[in-house]
């Protein structure tokens, strides 16, 4: 009994921000200085698929990532949050027909852990992988410590810990992260779901790999840098989040897409914004990023609506938000606009088999 090895399996989605999260509030509890909001990609094949163990039998705690081990993972402050975190909401696992105890909380606080986590996606193609990674951890360590929470919304608490994106990543369809502070213990930072995967089923993510390199700045460096020098940053976590962030929710709930599409380019060029205003500037978007921005209002523009949305998060890929009736139409523009294989200037960043990916 005592050298058995118990295991989860669990996946978790990527998810892409409308409004955007920048700035740390407290940088020990990581929490933000401003609320967000973001879709999870659960449709799509844009996931983090992570299996939990733990024996007494380990001597250690251990983590794969992509089959490869990463070292000296037991002292990382983010997988020590998530995993003593979690441990500590543990229950006793009983067998449902002797009602036997197999294995106490006490055990399992005795018990090193083995975490195996794959991506769907390649790591490289620059895409928030953390934000599916650490959620998959948080779940999978959930279900294998039978984990219950004390208060709603606290294993996004946990997740947070280990990347503030994702706390958002353990629901579906659209989440907010209220930003929370009342408490001290910044227990009300927490996410939670403003309308389920089957809320809105016409909504479509198109991912456009603009490239595929590893972001150069991170985005912990590049929030602390922004909070220590951008005056916009603190304005608009004070005075405009709040009011997107109502405008966001009631444009989700109304399934209004003229509204939803607006407000999540507009934060995206905000965000963006306030990169430009750090000092030294952080600069994420590149002359590619940019004129995805122009095709978007141009082609807004000729249909007299809005169609498409971009938005750009900590690298210069577009995730384009549209609805079912135009993925076609917007495909066949994107394609006009950057044919992949044709010239070397766009072969240089985009690739034929990246470049757009329904999701
Ligand atoms: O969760 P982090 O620390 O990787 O930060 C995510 C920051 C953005 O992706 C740029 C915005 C967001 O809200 O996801």
């Amino acid at each position: 009994k005592s050298a058995a090895i118990h295991s989860a399996t669990v996946s978790a989605p990527t998810n892409i921000a409308c409004i955007k999260y920048w700035g740390k509030a407290n940088t020990h509890y990581n929490t933000p200085i401003n609320s967000s909001l973001s879709v999870s990609l659960d449709q799509c094949d844009l996931r983090a698929v992570t299996t939990a163990s733990a024996s007494s039998s380990f001597d250690r705690d251990r983590l794969w990532l992509n089959g490869s081990e990463v070292l000296d993972v037991s002292t990382s402050k983010r997988f020590r949050a998530c995993v003593d975190g979690v441990r500590a909401l543990a229950t006793d696992k009983i067998d449902p027909n002797t009602n036997q105890v197999l294995v106490s909380k006490a055990d399992w606080e005795g018990m090193h852990v083995h975490i195996a986590s794959y991506n769907t996606f390649p790591t490289a193609a620059g895409l928030a992988s953390s934000a599916a990674g650490y959620a998959a951890l948080v779940a999978a360590l959930v279900q294998l410590f039978g984990a219950k929470e004390s208060y709603p919304g606290e294993f996004t608490a946990i997740a947070r810990q280990g990347s503030g994106s994702a706390c958002r990543s353990l629901y579906g369809g659209f989440v907010a992260w209220r930003a929370g502070g009342a408490k001290a213990d910044w227990s009300d930072s927490i996410a939670e779901q403003v309308a389920d995967e089957s809320h809105w089923p016409e909504i479509r993510a198109v991912i456009l790999v603009v490239s595929d390199a590893k972001k150069e700045t991170s985005s912990t460096d590049g929030m602390s840098t922004s909070v220590n020098t951008s005056e916009l940053l603190a304005f608009r976590a004070k005075e405009v989040v709040p009011k997107r962030m109502q405008i966001i929710e009631k444009a989700i709930k109304a399934k209004d897409f003229d509204a939803f599409g607006k407000v999540t380019m507009m934060d995206s060029n905000q965000f963006h914004a306030t990169c430009l205003d750090t000092y030294p500037p952080i600069f994420y978007m590149n002359d590619v990023s940019r004129s995805v921005v122009q095709m978007i209002h141009k082609y807004n523009e000729w249909a007299g609506e809005i169609r498409a949305a971009y938005t750009f998060d900590a690298g210069p890929n577009a995730v384009l938000y549209t609805l079912d009736k135009h993925v076609v139409e917007l495909l066949a523009l994107v394609l006009k606009y950057y044919p992949a294989k044709s010239n070397d200037f766009v072969e240089e960043y985009v690739s034929s088999e990246s470049l757009a990916k329904e999701a």
